[in-house]
């Protein structure tokens, strides 16, 4: 049998466990060798600079719509085509005019005012997560606050039960490995899901239509309902879309957040003598070690990257991560700085699908670094720590983070 040599991008895609442990000098590798490559054994652009990611997502010859659009699924995976045609409903898989009405219409339900009206919530969350946690004198701080704080924000927002919360958290686990590792390995689970959801948010929005409160649910159909329709297909989509971002990523956030910081104590303590730098530091742990390691274009039209002439219907990843450190855009990306100025990370993307939730993941992530450090003044990691990556090349975050207190 013929030996086919996989190029260092397929180890990772195919997730080569140390390739995924600390992607970053692969990524320094692909930019320094070419920024805007493309890779023989996945046949798909790989753009690794911070120049070429935001010439790609502000392009609008670039297509998000690559679940339905001009993609061909295996014939082994065909089954899976019912999860494929719900998540392309998902306003992150939509490009204008469908992208602009299902965006415009969601922002009414999403407005700054609803975010701003959490926090007093947020911080109540927070505070009960460490209080139950200090008795024991240390926690993961995956399971016993990254996972259940937005969690719990989400569930809030929408107006779902909190009952159904292990529901939601599989159902959005489900889905994120689907996106993540593509279908290779978490198909069935997706499907599985994908049925219960359906059943769930039709009988959910079945319930709310006759009695809409003040919940994100009930603004999502009362915004369908002003003429400008949402379909019930993409109703559930979206609401599954704003459950499932709201979970995982901002966990994520927390979780990396809180490790960068634990292995850099000179900004730690920085942080704790300077709490008003809660928002910088945010950003910066957003760069350091994204959430959101990468995301996709198909390219609608022949167009021109980086010199590079990428052919209609190629497929382009855009790895936020890489240029998140690349040299020519962050003095000394490598270094770990919650003041740097002028950070233009691109861990919430760029462009017309510039992350919908960004506002509220920042206010989650600066109460919950600012009350962690101020409440747990000996924190540190558990002397066993075992910090492990969850097998995902999307989205980047730890399995579980012990620390003592
Ligand atoms: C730290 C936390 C988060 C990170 C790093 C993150 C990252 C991202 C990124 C990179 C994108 C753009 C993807 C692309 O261009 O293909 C995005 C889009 C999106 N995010 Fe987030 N996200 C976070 C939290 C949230 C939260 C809390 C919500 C909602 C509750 C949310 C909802 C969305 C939605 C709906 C989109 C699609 C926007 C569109 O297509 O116009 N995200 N996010």
């Amino acid at each position: 049998m013929q030996q086919v040599r996989l190029s260092e991008f397929a180890r990772y895609f195919f997730m080569d466990p140390a390739l995924l442990a600390d992607p970053y000098p692969m990524y320094d590798r692909l930019r320094e060798a070419d920024s805007v490559q493309f890779d023989e054994t996945l046949q798909v652009w790989i753009l690794t600079s911070h120049a070429a990611v935001t010439a790609a997502l502000r392009d609008s010859r670039m297509r998000a719509d690559r679940m339905s659009a001009g993609r061909e699924i295996p014939s082994d995976f065909a089954y899976l085509k019912p999860v494929f045609d719900f998540i392309a409903h998902q306003m992150l898989f939509k490009d204008p005019p469908d992208h602009t009405r299902l965006r415009t219409l969601a922002s009414k339900a999403f407005t700054p005012r609803r975010i701003e009206l959490m926090r007093a919530q947020i911080q109540a969350i927070v505070d009960e997560l460490i209080d139950a946690a200090l008795p024991a004198g240390r926690m993961d701080v995956i399971a016993d606050l990254a996972v259940p704080l937005p969690t719990t924000v989400i569930i809030r927002m929408l107006g779902v039960p909190e009952s159904d919360r292990e529901r939601f958290k599989r159902w959005s686990d489900d889905f994120a490995a689907f996106l993540g590792t593509r279908w290779l390995s978490s198909g069935d689970a997706a499907l599985h899901s994908l049925d219960e959801v359906r059943a769930y948010l039709r009988d959910l929005i079945a319930a709310r239509r006759g009695n809409l409160g003040t919940d994100l649910v009930s603004a999502m159909i009362a915004a369908e309902e002003q003429g400008d329709v949402l379909s019930d297909e993409e109703l559930h989509a979206n609401i599954l879309l704003l459950l499932a971002a709201g979970h995982e990523t901002t966990t994520n956030l927390i979780g990396n957040g809180l490790h960068a910081l634990l292995r850099h104590p000179d900004q730690l303590q920085r942080l704790r003598e300077q709490p008003e730098l809660a928002p910088s530091a945010v950003e910066e742990l957003l760069r350091f070690d994204s959430p959101v390691q990468n995301t996709g274009r198909l390219a609608g039209e022949d167009l021109e990257i980086g010199g590079k002439r990428i052919a209609k219907g190629q497929f382009v990843v855009c790895q936020l991560a890489a240029a998140n450190h690349d040299p020519a855009q962050f003095a000394e990306p490598g270094q770990l700085d919650i003041a740097r100025r002028d950070n233009r990370h691109l861990a919430f993307g760029f462009g017309s699908h510039f992350c919908f939730g960004a506002p509220l993941a920042r206010l989650e992530g600066q109460v919950a670094f600012e009350t962690l450090l101020r409440r747990l003044p000996e924190l540190r990691l558990a002397d066993d720590a075992a910090v492990a990556y969850t097998p995902n090349i999307t989205f980047r975050g730890l399995q579980s983070l012990p620390v003592a207190f």
